[in-house]
């Protein structure tokens, strides 16, 4: 093949890996095929300068750095929309009574888009190719940002088949927050600049005077719309456009719909609020846009914002707000944990008071001195956590914070062990906070199940010292606890009654509750599976289970060569490390006597089913199901405990539905009997 030949074909396979990669998120070679793919393209490039062309994907980044960038006057302004600050489904009732009214209209029909949260960007391309970029600037005139856009791999450097002979296409750089984060990683490393968010990144990218520094910042382009065309056959509505820009090899998002009424807007501004976080960059609200591109030009435009789009939020991810302290807490295992107590401020649904900053590295690489205004996140159901400083306070020495050299709440020498980014207080539960996030995490839900011990109760038993360990829970009486502020006698009887009933809990719930550091949920599992009791664990030999964990890994590797099937490794998952850390907790004198005394007071039960529990309840089975016979759903249910009876009645507790059931069904539903069905029977029975 002639070397042109061969330029020409890598060319377009880069570009359209490119495509597959960015555009349709569906790569077909690894990173390192395209780097080889690149490095061809560059070395053919330099033995034969004659063969470079400007729309070469070695192009992307080229030339010098700019002294600074120029003024474009957009042909067509680049217009905002309007907010519908209403985030609730009244703000997409309201536009859709708009749009209705002003074109005379029973059904409207919309196209519905996400927000993206970046900086809106102007494409033209002639004859196809990429001529100009540009930034929305004050709508009129922006800047000229053709030299960072070309470094933008889902930014298409030429356009697919039947080019229109000019098209302005629009849309939005943004980043990745996954992508923002390793920038952010990177930067921090370096001694550069740590970004508040992707959006900022992001800007600051597009409008850099040195594309080699914008080639080195992950940025992507969603386009969502169009401004001049010539010899182009615009489609008659906004889903249509954003189709055709697809075919043409554009990044168009694909969360976009056509929906119709406010019903339709209001599904799609829940839908699209529930995708938000599962989505791998931020939007901050949806757009609606009324579909037909002719009804657009009658609805025409007030002020600088079309008639005929709105942007419908969500309440904010993000705010700002001021330091007003930081607060230590000491958790369950002795680790402080700085907290900011902020200027209440509204974000993510809630009012934040506090946010965490994880620990003394966390916060010094943040610099978050008290006084400051910052920049607080609080995205879907996590804990609320400082950004970044948005702009400093007055900083004097006493607003810079030090980590407490003792315990704020017992006084004991704290300790930060080389090598870890924890703080510790040296109490052990001598110190109430301790002692208070002990019994709180073995009362969890997910633990021993107390119904009724909060903080509240938990705080109140912890400093009257009337308790002090979870054993002497079981210890407690109605009236000890009647004497409690705000525990009148009933919740008394109730709370002792629950303590009554976690006297008989699961092996893995119980070892869970200790709370053993480095023991979660599954951890606790494994060592209930591997163990089968509590006292077998108190003895392990844990020099010997390291031994055996090694060898069964070497006999696997032996067996993986000679294609034999491999042994199930005991301790999976459990290191050398936290193998100590179960062993040390265990042998710790008082720790052993706690678990000792516990165990005279409890009744290690057989282990539940997965997912809900149910117990002792009466089960009809009706139809024939696809992965077990009904024999065997049967014994499997009374082995757990449970009844089946032949016939349904106000006494049945669930009816299990498989193919074809007949009047057993009907029947269950007249009487308003829960029905499950085989996957639900299947999650009981802990077989999925
Ligand atoms: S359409 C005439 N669609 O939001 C309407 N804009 O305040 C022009 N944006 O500057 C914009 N996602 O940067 C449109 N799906 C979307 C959008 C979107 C984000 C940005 C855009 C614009 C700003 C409007």
């Amino acid at each position: 093949m002639s070397p042109e030949k061969r330029a020409r074909a890598l060319r377009e396979a880069i570009e359209r890996h490119n495509r597959l990669y960015y555009v349709e998120d569906a790569p077909q070679i690894s990173d390192a095929e395209y780097d080889r793919l690149f490095q061809e393209l560059q070395r053919l490039e330099e033995e034969h300068p004659a063969l470079r062309t400007a729309d070469s994907p070695t192009a992307r980044v080229g030339g010098a750095p700019l002294p600074e960038l120029q003024p474009v006057r957009h042909e067509i302004p680049m217009l905002s929309i309007r907010t519908e600050t209403d985030t609730s489904d009244a703000g997409a009732v309201a536009f859709d009574n708009r749009m209705r009214r002003e074109l005379g209209l029973e059904r409207v029909q919309y196209a519905a888009e996400p927000k993206f949260d970046g900086l809106a960007v102007s494409l033209l391309y002639e004859g196809g190719r990429l001529e100009r970029a540009a930034t929305r600037g004050d709508g009129e005139v922006g800047e000229d940002v053709t030299h960072n856009v070309r470094t933008i791999r889902s930014v298409p450097l030429t356009l697919l088949a039947r080019a229109p002979r000019r098209l302005e296409v629009r849309g939005e750089v943004y980043m990745d927050r996954r992508d923002f984060e390793k920038l952010n990683q990177r930067q921090q490393a370096s001694g550069g600049k740590v970004f508040v968010n992707p959006r900022n990144a992001a800007a600051g990218a597009v409008r850099q005077l040195d594309p080699k520094l914008a080639a080195q910042r992950p940025l992507r382009f969603f386009a969502y719309g169009i401004g001049v065309t010539q010899g182009w056959q615009v489609p008659s509505t906004q889903s249509g456009v954003l189709d055709e820009l697809e075919r043409l090899g554009l990044p168009v998002s694909r969360e976009r719909r056509v929906v119709e009424g406010a019903e339709g807007l209001i599904e799609y501004h829940r839908h699209m609020g529930e995708r938000r976080r599962e989505l791998p960059f931020d939007i901050d609200g949806v757009v609606y846009k009324v579909n037909s591109l002719e009804a657009q030009a009658r609805l025409g435009f007030v002020a600088r914002e079309p008639r005929w789009a709105v942007a419908h939020k969500y309440p904010a991810q993000e705010e700002m707000t001021e330091v007003l302290g930081i607060a230590v807490q000491v958790g369950r295992t002795g680790v402080l944990t700085p907290v900011a107590k902020l200027q209440p401020v509204f974000v993510g649904g809630v009012t934040v008071t506090n946010a965490t900053l994880h620990n003394e590295d966390e916060l010094r690489r943040k610099d978050v001195w008290v006084g400051d205004r910052v920049v607080v996140r609080r995205a879907g159901d996590v804990i609320p956590e400082i950004v970044g400083v948005s702009a400093p306070g007055p900083r004097r020495a006493q607003d810079r914070f030090e980590m407490p050299r003792t315990c704020p709440v017992c006084g004991s020498p704290t300790v930060r062990v080389e090598g870890e980014a924890a703080t510790r207080c040296t109490g052990g539960l001598y110190c109430k906070a301790q002692r208070k996030q002990t019994l709180l995490h073995f009362a969890g839900r997910r633990a021993m199940d107390i119904e009724g011990l909060g903080e509240k109760v938990v705080d109140q038993l912890v400093e009257r010292e009337i308790v002090a360990n979870p054993a002497d829970l079981y210890r407690l009486d109605a009236q000890t606890l009647s004497g409690l502020d705000r525990m009148g006698e009933k919740s008394a009887a109730n709370l002792v009654e629950s303590i009554g009933a976690s006297r008989e809990r699961t092996l893995p719930r119980f070892i869970y509750a200790l709370g053993i550091p480095g023991v979660g949920e599954e951890v606790a599992k494994i060592l209930a599976r591997q163990f089968g009791s509590l006292e077998a664990l108190m003895q392990a030999d844990w020099a010997k289970a390291a031994q055996d964990k090694e060898a069964v890994r070497k006999e696997n590797a032996r067996r993986k060569k000679a294609g034999d099937p491999s042994l199930e490794v005991p301790f999976e998952g459990i290191g050398p490390e936290l193998m100590e850390s179960i062993q040390t907790f265990l042998h710790e004198p008082h720790n052993a006597q706690v678990i000792r005394r516990l165990l005279a007071e409890i009744r290690l039960s057989k282990p539940e089913p997965a997912g809900r529990a149910v117990e002792g309840k009466t089960f009809v089975l009706t139809g024939s199901l696809a992965t077990m016979t009904r024999d065997e759903a049967q014994a499997a249910l009374e082995q757990l405990g449970h009844k089946v009876a032949s016939s349904v009645s106000r006494k049945t507790d669930y009816v299990v539905a498989g193919a074809d059931a007949g009047s057993k069904l009907e029947k269950a539903r007249e009487l308003g009997v829960p029905v499950l069905d085989e996957k639900q029977l299947a999650r009981l029975l802990g077989r999925i």
